[in-house]
């Protein structure tokens, strides 16, 4: 059998999962995820750097766990993991932080960015060392693709200096990840309903321009009608402005239609209409996942035993990176390993 190219990728137990995460990642992960060994990761470890609510995070990190699975990632066919259920994240990120120059991190773009909006006494220094762990989830299964948004290609480049930086100095040990930014299939960037200028972002502060994937039917249907357009009246393709394009977009994505069948829907089409349109559209691909949701969270016992399991296939590869790191690092071997 021919080895099958390795994805990993991950997102946070924190804010609301939303209409961008499913067509910019979701979707595009599932659709491909035959073609790949893959490990779907929640990456709670990283939900720690910056303030959290405890009982909130737990909650987040099964409701994240379930909404995978609602969305079509197969146990089956891919590996899906809880960070932490898996310490060797946390181990390989130590020894690689001890060979990352603080200017490589001092660099970070979403450092600079969060740690700006906050004063200094409040930030952990794990936002400061976020890439690390990052590195590590990455470098841990030898990864051939990581695909993410272009606001996580500086932490691929530093994965892949980290991993080129180790080879180097310790010995051929990490496979160096390709960056494979943006489209994984037909991976969309959906911006805020209410700021087109914007991504859809789960940490926007209102909550008006996303569409969470959790909520109710009606609610999804009032904040297409409340977008932003334009002060026009009617769809020109020719023209679209920011909010108009949105729309235009996330129409596209969830039916798949080509460029001819757009024109026909809606050139010269009310703003009213394309709004009604794209709400159908958005429930009719949400409705679907919000059941399996229910069933997923009704039964917690079968969501933790998936878990259980993703963590026992992770462990399995990710321990054996360990022991060649330890060796080419110096450590003793770990008793029992
Ligand atoms: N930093 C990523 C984000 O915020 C999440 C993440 C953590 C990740 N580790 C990863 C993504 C490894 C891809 C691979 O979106």
């Amino acid at each position: 059998m021919v080895e099958r190219p390795v994805v990993f990728s991950g997102m946070q137990p924190s804010g609301d999962l939303h209409l961008g995460n499913l067509l910019g990642a979701l979707r595009p992960w599932v659709l491909e995820q035959h073609l790949f060994h893959n490990y779907f990761c929640v990456v709670d470890l990283h939900a720690l750097t910056m303030p959290w609510d405890p009982a909130a995070l737990t909650a987040k990190t099964r409701e994240l766990a379930a909404l995978y699975i609602a969305s079509g990632i197969d146990p089956q066919r891919s590996t899906l993991l809880v960070q932490s259920h898996v310490p060797e994240h946390a181990e390989l990120a130590w020894v690689l932080g001890c060979l990352t120059p603080m200017g490589w991190l001092e660099r970070m773009t979403q450092y600079k960015d969060k740690s700006r909006r906050s004063e200094a006494e409040r930030i952990g220094s794990g936002l400061f060392t976020y890439p690390v762990l990052m590195a590590a989830d990455i470098l841990l299964y030898q990864t051939d693709f990581v695909p993410v948004g272009e606001d996580q290609r500086q932490h691929l480049e530093l994965t892949r200096n980290l991993a080129v930086r180790f080879n180097h100095l310790l010995g051929e040990t990490f496979k160096v990840p390709e960056v494979r930014i943006g489209s994984m299939g037909s991976g969309s960037k959906i911006m805020s309903l209410d700021d087109p200028d914007r991504k859809m972002s789960k940490s926007e502060e209102s909550d008006q321009g996303v569409i969470a994937l959790l909520d109710p039917p009606d609610r999804i249907r009032a904040k297409f009608r409340r977008a932003k357009t334009d002060s026009g009246t009617v769809v020109e393709l020719a023209s679209p402005s920011p909010g108009v394009a949105n729309l235009l977009e996330i129409y596209r994505a969830l039916s798949g239609c080509g460029e001819e069948e757009l024109r026909a829907t809606f050139e010269g089409a009310g703003y009213g209409r394309l709004k009604d349109l794209v709400a159908d559209r958005a429930i009719a691909a949400i409705e679907p996942i919000q059941a399996r949701f229910q069933e997923l969270t009704s039964d917690p016992a079968t969501l933790d035993l998936i878990l259980a399991q993703g963590a026992a296939q992770a462990r399995e590869v990710a321990a054996r990176t360990m022991v060649e790191v330890r060796r080419r690092v110096g450590l003793l071997p770990s008793p029992g390993a």
